[in-house]
C-alpha cells in the first residue's frame, strides 16, 4: 500500500489540479512532508508560495484554494500558516483506519518500487590471510541491514563478497609457506585462519629484508597469474582457510552473502583497459596507463591520475573495480549498486564511478551508484579498536565476549536459565549490531560493552525488552487475537493513542527514506521512538478490561508487528519472553 505521505501528495495534486488547470502535470505536483513540530498538525503541503509565481496570485490566495478543491476527507483540520503553509491535522477516524489496513497488509504500510528493481548490496569485503579488522565487521552489519531493507521492499537484491583474494601478497606467502608449511599447502596438514595470519606476517617480515626471498616471492606471483597448477592449489587451500575464519563470523552475526571476489574478475582486466583505450580515456604517465577525470586533483592542486595498469604491466585494485563495476551494469543488470567500505576509500571509489561513466558504461539518471563510507571504530582510548592480543582473529572474541557478558548480566537479574543461552546471544550481538547501526554511518563511533548493553536509553535491550512487554500484553488478556483480526476495529481516541497510531502508519515512510539515504540510524530512531510512544500509551490508557479493549489490542498487535519486523531489518533477532 501507498505510505501515508504518497496519498496524500496524491490527493494534494489532485486538489492543485482541479484549482489551477492551467499547470502542467509537473509544475502540478504537490510537495510535502511530515511536520516537523508536532503542535503545527501531521502533515504539511508547501506548494502554494512556488505555484503563486507561476499563478501570479497571492500565496495565502492558492492555499485557500487548494483546500477548496481537495475531495478526500482525511483531515481534522487544515491551517493556512504563515506565508502560505498549509498544515495538516489529519482525523482520529481517517487514522483509525490506516492503522487499521496496516493489520492486513505483508508490507505494513510501505510501498513496494513501482517496478522490480536489481539492487547490489557489496559489503564485508575482507582480504584472505590479511588484517580482518573491526571495519570489516561494521561493513558486514550496516551492509547486511540495507540488504534486509531492500529485501523487505521487495527489491532483487545481489548480496556481494568482493574478498580480496588476487594479488601480489600470495606469491610471498606461497613461497614462505612451501619453505615452512609444506604439508599445510599440499592439503596434508589442516590449520586455522590464526596460524595462517602468522606465516602471513613472517613472510613479509622476509620479504622486505631478503633480496633472494623477494625474487623467488616475484616468480611465484607469475606463476600463480600464468595459472601454474601447484601455484593455483596453493591459492586455493590458503582461500579456504580464510574463508572458514569469515564464516564463522557471518554465521554467528546470522549474515549472508554470496563471494565473488576479486579473482572473479581476472578474465576481464585485459579486454577492460583495452576497452578504456579504446575510448580514449587512457593516458600513458611514466609508463603507467592512466585515467585523468575533471574535479579530481592531488593536495597541491595537480590532476590525480587513476591508474589501471601499471608500468609493469600488472593490473591493480581500480582495474578490479572498473571490471567488476562493468560487470555489474552489463551483465548482473543492476539498477542501483551500494558500495560499503571505510571512508577512506570514498576518493578511489568516486573516481571508479566517474571514470565509468565517462565510459559512458552507465546512466547515472538510470543507475544510482552510492559509495556508502563508514566511520572508524574507536576504543576506549579514542584510537582504531584492536583487540587485546592485536592479532586479528580475535575479533571473533569481540563478538562472543558480548554473548558472555549479556549472559552475565541476565544471570544477575535472575532470568529463566533455561533459555539464557539463546537470551544471552540474541541480546549480545543484537547489542553489537544495534550500537553499530544506531550512530550516524559516516561518524566514528566508540565501542563500549557497557554502554551497548545498558537496559535503557537507544539500545538493542531497550528493543527487545519493549517487544516482549507488548507480547506480555496480549497474552495476559483473555481475548483471540485472529478473532479481532477478524472482527474488531480499532478506534483511536485518547492523544497518546494518535500519536502511537501515526508513528506506526509511518513505518513505510521511515524505510522509504532509509532506502534513499542509506542511513540505518533512521529505522533505530524511529524504533525507539516506537518503544517510547507505546510505553505513553500504555502508561495513558488501560487495555485488559477497558471498553477499549479491543481496538487497543489490535494496536499492540499492529505496535509488535511492526517493531518486530523493524528488528529484523536491522538484524536483530526478538524473543517472547525475557
Ligand atoms: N578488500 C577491501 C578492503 O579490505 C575492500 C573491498 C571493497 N570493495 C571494492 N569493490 N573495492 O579494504
Amino acid at each position: 500500500m501507498q505510505t501515508l505521505l504518497q496519498s496524500l501528495e496524491g490527493a494534494f495534486s489532485q486538489a492543485i489540479r482541479t484549482a489551477f488547470p492551467e499547470l502542467s502535470e509537473a509544475e502540478g505536483k504537490a510537495d510535502l512532508a511530515q511536520c516537523q513540530q508536532e503542535g503545527f498538525g501531521h502533515y504539511q503541503c508547501n506548494s502554494a508560495m512556488r505555484l503563486s509565481k507561476i499563478v501570479k496570485k497571492n500565496p495565502r490566495d492558492v492555499a485557500q484554494a487548494i483546500v477548496h478543491a481537495l475531495t478526500v476527507h482525511f483531515a481534522e483540520k487544515i491551517e493556512i500558516a504563515g506565508p502560505g503553509f498549509l498544515n495538516v491535522t489529519l482525523s482520529p477516524d481517517f487514522l483509525s483506519q490506516e492503522v487499521q489496513k496496516l493489520l492486513s497488509d505483508p508490507l505494513l504500510g510501505a510501498a513496494p518500487p513501482p517496478k522490480k528493481e536489481k539492487v547490489i548490496v557489496e559489503f564485508s569485503s575482507p582480504n584472505i590471510a590479511k588484517e580482518l579488522h573491526v571495519g570489516h565487521i561494521r561493513s558486514t552489519i550496516i551492509g547486511d541491514c540495507l540488504a534486509r531493507l531492500f529485501e523487505f521492499l521487495c527489491y532483487d537484491v545481489l548480496r556481494l563478497n568482493h574478498i580480496g583474494d588476487w594479488g601480489t601478497q600470495f606469491g610471498m606467502l606461497i613461497t614462505y609457506m612451501k619453505e615452512h608449511a609444506p604439508d599445510v599447502l599440499s592439503g596434508k596438514e589442516p590449520t586455522s585462519l590464526d596460524r595462517l595470519m602468522g606465516w602471513y606476517r613472517a613472510a613479509k617480515k622476509v620479504f622486505d629484508e631478503d633480496p633472494e626471498f623477494k625474487k623467488r616471492s616475484q616468480l611465484e606471483v607469475v606463476r600463480l597469474q600464468s595459472g601454474a597448477s601447484d601455484a593455483m592449489h596453493a591459492w586455493k587451500i590458503i582461500c579456504d582457510i580464510s574463508r572458514k575464519g569469515f564464516q564463522e563470523i557471518y554465521d554467528l552475526l546470522n549474515v549472508r552473502i554470496e563471494e565473488r571476489g576479486e579473482s572473479f574478475y581476472n578474465p576481464f582486466l585485459k579486454e577492460t583497459v583495452e576497452e578504456l583505450e579504446r575510448l580514449g580515456l587512457v593516458v600513458l604517465s611514466d609508463g603507467a596507463k592512466c585515467i585523468f577525470l575533471d574535479g579530481f586533483t592531488g593536495q597541491g592542486g595537480q590532476p590525480l591520475p587513476m591508474i589501471v595498469q601499471k608500468s609493469d604491466g600488472g593490473y591493480n585494485y581500480a582495474t578490479t573495480d572498473m571490471a567488476a563495476l562493468h560487470y555489474r551494469i552489463a551483465v548482473d543488470k543492476a539498477d542501483r549498486i551500494i558500495y560499503i567500505t571505510d571512508i577512506g576509500q570514498q576518493l578511489h571509489f568516486h573516481m571508479v564511478f566517474k571514470a565509468a561513466e565517462k565510459a559512458g558504461w552507465y546512466d547515472p539518471s538510470r543507475v544510482r551508484i552510492d559509495h556508502v563510507g563508514l566511520g572508524l571504530v574507536l576504543g576506549a582510548d579514542g584510537k582504531k579498536l584492536k583487540t587485546r592480543s592485536g592479532e586479528t582473529e580475535k575479533l571473533i572474541d569481540l563478538l562472543t565476549e558480548a554473548v558472555d557478558r549479556a549472559r552475565t548480566i541476565l544471570e544477575e537479574r535472575g532470568s529463566d536459565p533455561s533459555n539464557l543461552e539463546q537470551l544471552a546471544r540474541v541480546i549480545g550481538i543484537g547489542a553489537i549490531k544495534y550500537a553499530d547501526l544506531s550512530t550516524h554511518r559516516s561518524k566514528d563511533y566508540t565501542f563500549s560493552y557497557d554502554r551497548m548493553l545498558r537496559f535503557e536509553g537507544n539500545t538493542a535491550v531497550f528493543l527487545l525488552y519493549a517487544y516482549v512487554r507488548i507480547n506480555g500484553i496480549k497474552r495476559k488478556t483473555s481475548a483471540d487475537m485472529e478473532r479481532l483480526l477478524q472482527e474488531a476495529t480499532i478506534s483511536l481516541q485518547h492523544p497518546s493513542e494518535i500519536a502511537l497510531g501515526l508513528h506506526l502508519r509511518r513505518f513505510g515512510e521511515t524505510l522509504e527514506l532509509m532506502a534513499k539515504e542509506l542511513l540505518p540510524n533512521r529505522l533505530t530512531d524511529y524504533l525507539y521512538e516506537l518503544a517510547e510512544k507505546f510505553n505513553a500509551f500504555f502508561r495513558d490508557c488501560r487495555v485488559e478490561g477497558s471498553l477499549e479493549e479491543a481496538s487497543r489490542l489490535l494496536l499492540c498487535e499492529a505496535a509488535a508487528r511492526i517493531l518486530k519486523q523493524g528488528l529484523e531489518i536491522l538484524g536483530l533477532q526478538t524473543v517472547d519472553r525475557m
